[in-house]
């Protein structure tokens, strides 16, 4: 392992987040199977809205429909946020995209990138993965009990550095720019962009939101392909609804709401 980079601070972090909701619950970990599942079990324990979850290494880091996410220790952010918004079920998405927002605008303060969205869950630079979103959540009686919103963004990472683990090209920030980050001044910047944008959804100012998210959305009319589980379907990337549906317009010209899977662009 190359020690060379510079580690995680988690009193730094705490200490400029100031008065943060999420300065309130920091937890930190040199190693875990996965900030998700740790986020995850201390919800069930009680624990806080506003907890942070942040590791430097995953040894079972998940990504979304089952997969793996791996990231060499020491150079990534990977962490957990858990949340208990008193918001309805459907607006649960919205979340992940205020996350995803608030990425794409740390990693361009910071570094200059403009990196865009990959409906869901993906941030991409030019056309290779910088990072994923794995959103779980619990319901209770019909209402969010709690959300966990994972986020790996590769940071100071080579990723050509023969991981096989990777199937799709992925990048990261050093790999596009060349310059090393500090991953403590990324996160910091990350969630007091996230903070402004959760109070904004909290109050129920979201249609910025649903702005920003357009304008920022690879696929949005252009050709593409979606997998999922169940099937494969192709046409044109029309809009994302106000539940983070997608929706497109298949060959016959009929609109089609998809909720989830995984969207190839045909280039
Ligand atoms: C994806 O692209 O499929 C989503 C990847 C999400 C990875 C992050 S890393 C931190 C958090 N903990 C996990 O186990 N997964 C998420």
């Amino acid at each position: 392992m190359n020690h060379s980079f510079h580690h995680l601070q988690p009193d730094i972090i705490l200490k400029k987040l100031e008065r943060s909701l999420f300065a309130a619950n920091l937890v930190f970990r040199k190693s875990l199977d996965s900030t998700n599942s740790l986020a995850k079990d201390l919800a069930e324990k009680g624990a806080p809205e506003g907890t942070v979850v942040l590791a430097e290494e995953q040894r079972a880091g998940k990504g979304r429909m089952g997969r793996r996410w791996f990231s060499p220790g020491y150079r990534n952010l990977l962490f957990s946020i858990l949340l208990r918004p008193n918001l309805h079920p459907e607006q649960i998405f919205v979340l992940t995209m205020i996350l995803a927002l608030a990425a794409i605008e740390a990693v361009k303060e910071r570094t200059g990138l403009s990196p865009m969205i990959k409906w869901p869950n993906d941030l991409y630079v030019a056309r290779k993965k910088l990072a994923g979103i794995l959103t779980e959540f619990s319901l209770k009686e019909g209402a969010v009990e709690y959300v966990v919103l994972g986020l790996g963004l590769n940071v100071n990472w080579n990723p050509d550095e023969g991981e096989k683990e990777i199937s799709r090209p992925g990048t990261s920030i050093l790999a596009e720019t060349g310059i090393e980050t500090s991953r403590n001044d990324l996160l910091i910047e990350l969630l007091r962009l996230f903070e402004d944008y959760y109070l904004k959804v909290l109050s129920g100012r979201i249609d910025d939101v649903y702005k920003k998210w357009n304008e920022l959305s690879l696929i949005l009319g252009r050709e593409v392909e979606i997998e999922s589980p169940k099937e494969k379907i192709q046409g044109k990337a029309l809009r994302i609804d106000h539940h983070g549906a997608l929706i497109i317009q298949d060959h016959t010209g009929k609109e089609k709401k998809i909720l989830s899977g995984d969207v190839s662009l045909r280039f």
